[in-house]
């Protein structure tokens, strides 16, 4: 599927990226080794996602003189973590930008129907007026990126960035569908989904490997 025509996704081409993607899909990559990875893939992807953060100039005196120089503006950043898996990717973007508030998100798939059992819902406020940035390191059929979309909109988030580590190409196109108005970051658009719906070839279950149960 070619993603082209979609001006809001934007797809990692970093090879630092590339090569520690492969290293978690590896099944002999551990589970202290595979939350270091997440860490450092969810740190260089925050890089890119936040280079559109508003700068305002603030008055700051060097040893040498008073200067006007560019802070981050505004009520800047809220991380959402979808749990769980999404939680591995939390302090990787708080080392970028460690006083951004953190709002969590809960659902987990159902085995045999794979739509989102939304469970916790808890944002930082006033949510309309940060950038939001929207974690899970796993986008398969897409149902849990939306609905937890549906859900931070719902509670007035606007302005909205979306990150996982990995996609499937039918999630990808649902989400941007559905949310054409969110940016959506991407490490990498694998081949497909089985018939389990678990991304090929994937990295298997994240939340199990994040955290070792299983
Ligand atoms: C995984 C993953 C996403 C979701 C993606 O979570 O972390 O949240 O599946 O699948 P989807 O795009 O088809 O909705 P899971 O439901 O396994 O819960 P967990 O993080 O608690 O393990
Ligand atoms: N959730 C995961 O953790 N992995 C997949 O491949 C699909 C959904």
């Amino acid at each position: 599927m070619d993603f082209s025509q979609y001006n809001n996704i934007y797809i990692m081409d970093h090879p630092l990226i590339k090569h520690k993607i492969s290293m978690i899909r590896d099944e002999n990559t551990g589970t202290n080794e595979f939350r270091k990875l997440v860490e450092e893939i969810a740190m260089l992807m925050g890089y890119e996602a936040l280079r559109d953060l508003p700068l305002e100039d603030v008055e700051v005196k060097t040893p040498i003189e008073t200067c006007m120089t560019p802070m981050i503006a505004g009520k800047k950043l809220a991380i959402v973590p979808i749990l769980r898996a999404g939680l591995g990717m939390v302090s990787g973007i708080t080392a970028l930008a460690p006083t951004a508030k953190i709002g969590h998100i809960g659902m987990y798939r159902d085995e045999v129907t794979h739509e989102p059992q939304a469970y916790y819902c808890k944002l930082p406020s006033p949510i309309e007026q940060r950038t939001i940035v929207v974690v899970d390191p796993m986008l398969a059929t897409g149902g849990s990126a939306v609905d937890a979309v549906d859900q931070i909109k719902k509670h007035g988030g606007i302005n909205i960035k979306f990150m996982c580590i990995i996609a499937a190409p039918e999630g990808l196109e649902r989400l941007a569908k559905a949310h054409p108005d969110i940016q959506i970051y991407v490490g990498n658009v694998d081949r497909c989904l089985n018939k389990d719906a678990y991304i090929c070839p994937g990295l298997g279950d994240a939340g199990d490997r994040i955290f070792g149960t299983k």
